[in-house]
C-alpha cells in the first residue's frame, strides 16, 4: 500500500528529477545545485528511499545541532555514506535489473558512425523532454516504444545504454534467460515487476533484449508455448497502462524482426521500428577510432584502408579485429609497443565479417513490408 502511494505520488508530482524530488519533499528550502552531488549518490533510489533519507539527514542533523537553521545536502551526503539508507532497486538483482549506474560510462561518441540510427534515436526520447511545450501545443505524445532490429553486435544493446545516459534515464534490462529463469519464479510476475520498478525510477528505460526468444509470433509455427503468449499478453498489457506523463520508454531488441507478433507493434506499443544497419565505411572508420583509442599504432597504419577493407564486419567485429590486432602484437613481442599492419592483416584472416548478404536480403523484406 505503502509503495502505491508513492508510486501515485510521483506521476502526480510534475518532477522527475531526483534533484527535485529531494527539496520538495523537505520541509526546508534549500540551493538546488547543491543536490547534484545527492542526486549523483543516488542511483537506485526510489522516492521512499529519499524520503527515508530525508528523515535520517534530519534526525542526525537535530541530534547534533537541536536546530534546522543551516540544514544543508552535506548531511545527505553524511547519511549516504554511511549507508543508513540503502536504494531499494539493488546492485545484486542485476541478473534481472540493471539499473543506471552500470551504464553511465557509454557516450554516444562510443559508438563509431551510425549517425542516423543516433538522430532517430535522440528525436524519439530527447525531443519529448527536451520540446515539451511544442510537444504538447501539437497535441504529440512522447513516444512509448521503439524497435530496433538488425544483425547481432551492431550496437542495438550498446546504442540504448548511451540514450539511458544521455537521457539520464535509469536503465532496467530484461532477456529471455532472465524472463524464464527458474531463479526468479514466475514470468509474468518479472514483467509486471519490471514495469513497476521502471514507473517508480522514472525517468526511466526498459530495455527487452533479444524480444524474439521472449515473444515468439502467436500466428506463426514457432511452437511458442503458452507461457510465452502469457508474457507477451502481460507486456501489452502493461505497456498500455503506461500513463503518458510517465516517461518510461521501452525498447526492444531483436535480429529477427520477423519473429515478433504485430501486436506489439501497434500505435502506442512498439511504435518506432528502426534498423540499425551493419556498419558503412564512415562508421567502420569511426568504430575502428573507437577501438583503437587506448592501442600504440604504428604510423604505418591507415585506419581509412582498414575501414575500407572491412565490409561485412560489424562493430563487434572491428571490436574484436582490435583486440586480435593487439594479441598478435604481443605474441610477437612480449615487450612490443607498437602495433604493425601485419598484426592486423593476421587479425582479419581469424576474425572474419559476420553479415553476409543473405542476412542483409531478410532484413531488407521485412523493411519494405513494415513499410506498406
Ligand atoms: N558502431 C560501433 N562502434 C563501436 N563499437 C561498436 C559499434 N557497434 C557495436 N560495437 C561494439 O560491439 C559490441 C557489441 O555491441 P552490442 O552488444 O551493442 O550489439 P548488439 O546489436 O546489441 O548485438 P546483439 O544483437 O548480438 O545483441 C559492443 O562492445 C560495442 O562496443
Ligand atoms: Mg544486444
Amino acid at each position: 500500500i505503502l509503495f502505491d502511494f508513492y508510486e501515485a505520488s510521483i506521476g502526480k508530482s510534475e518532477s522527475n528529477g531526483k534533484q527535485e524530488i529531494l527539496p520538495h519533499d523537505s520541509s526546508h528550502a534549500v540551493k538546488q545545485n547543491d543536490f547534484e552531488l545527492v542526486a549523483a549518490k543516488t542511483a537506485g533510489f526510489i522516492v521512499s528511499d529519499l524520503i527515508a533519507l530525508h528523515r535520517e539527514a534530519q534526525f542526525l542533523y537535530q541530534r547534533t545541532y537541536g536546530n534546522m537553521q543551516t540544514f544543508s545536502p552535506d548531511h545527505y551526503v553524511k547519511v549516504l555514506e554511511e549507508s543508513i539508507v540503502r536504494p531499494s532497486l539493488q546492485k545484486e538483482e542485476t541478473n534481472v535489473i540493471n539499473v543506471i549506474d552500470e551504464v553511465k560510462d557509454v557516450k554516444w561518441d562510443d559508438i563509431g558512425g551510425l549517425e542516423e540510427v543516433k538522430k532517430k534515436l535522440r528525436q524519439c526520447a530527447e525531443w519529448p523532454v527536451k520540446y515539451k511545450a511544442q510537444f504538447a501545443q501539437l497535441g504529440l505524445n512522447a513516444p512509448r516504444g521503439i524497435l530496433m532490429y538488425g544483425p547481432p553486435g551492431t550496437g542495438k544493446t550498446t546504442l540504448t545504454k548511451a540514450l539511458a545516459r544521455s537521457t539520464k534515464s535509469a536503465f532496467l534490462s530484461l532477456n529471455s534467460a532472465a524472463v524464464y529463469s527458474p531463479y526468479f519464479g514466475d514470468a509474468e510476475k518479472t514483467i509486471r515487476e519490471v514495469f513497476k520498478k521502471a514507473r517508480l525510477a522514472s525517468p526511466s528505460i526498459i530495455f527487452f533484449d533479444e524480444i524474439d526468444a521472449m515473444v515468439g509470433n502467436r500466428s506463426a509455427n514457432s511452437g511458442s508455448s503458452g507461457v510465452e503468449q502469457r508474457v507477451l499478453s502481460t507486456i501489452l498489457n502493461e505497456m498500455d497502462g503506461i500513463e503518458f506523463t510517465r516517461d518510461v520508454l521501452v525498447v526492444a531488441a531483436t535480429n529477427r524482426p520477423d519473429m515478433i507478433d504485430a501486436a506489439l507493434m501497434r500505435p502506442g506499443r512498439l511504435d518506432y521500428v528502426m534498423y540499425v544497419p551493419p556498419p558503412d565505411y564512415d562508421s567502420r572508420l569511426q568504430a575502428l577510432h573507437v577501438h583503437s583509442r587506448q592501442l600504440p599504432l604504428s604510423e604505418e597504419i591507415d585506419l581509412r584502408n582498414l575501414a575500407e577493407q572491412t565490409d561485412g564486419y560489424t562493430g563487434a567485429d572491428l571490436e574484436s579485429v582490435c583486440r586480435e590486432a593487439a594479441m598478435n602484437s604481443l605474441r610477437h613481442n612480449i615487450n612490443t609497443n607498437k602495433i604493425e599492419p601485419k598484426d592486423f592483416e593476421e587479425a582479419m584472416c581469424k576474425v572474419l565479417p559476420s553479415v553476409n548478404q543473405q542476412m542483409l536480403d531478410q532484413y531488407r523484406r521485412f523493411q519494405e513490408k513494415s513499410v506498406k
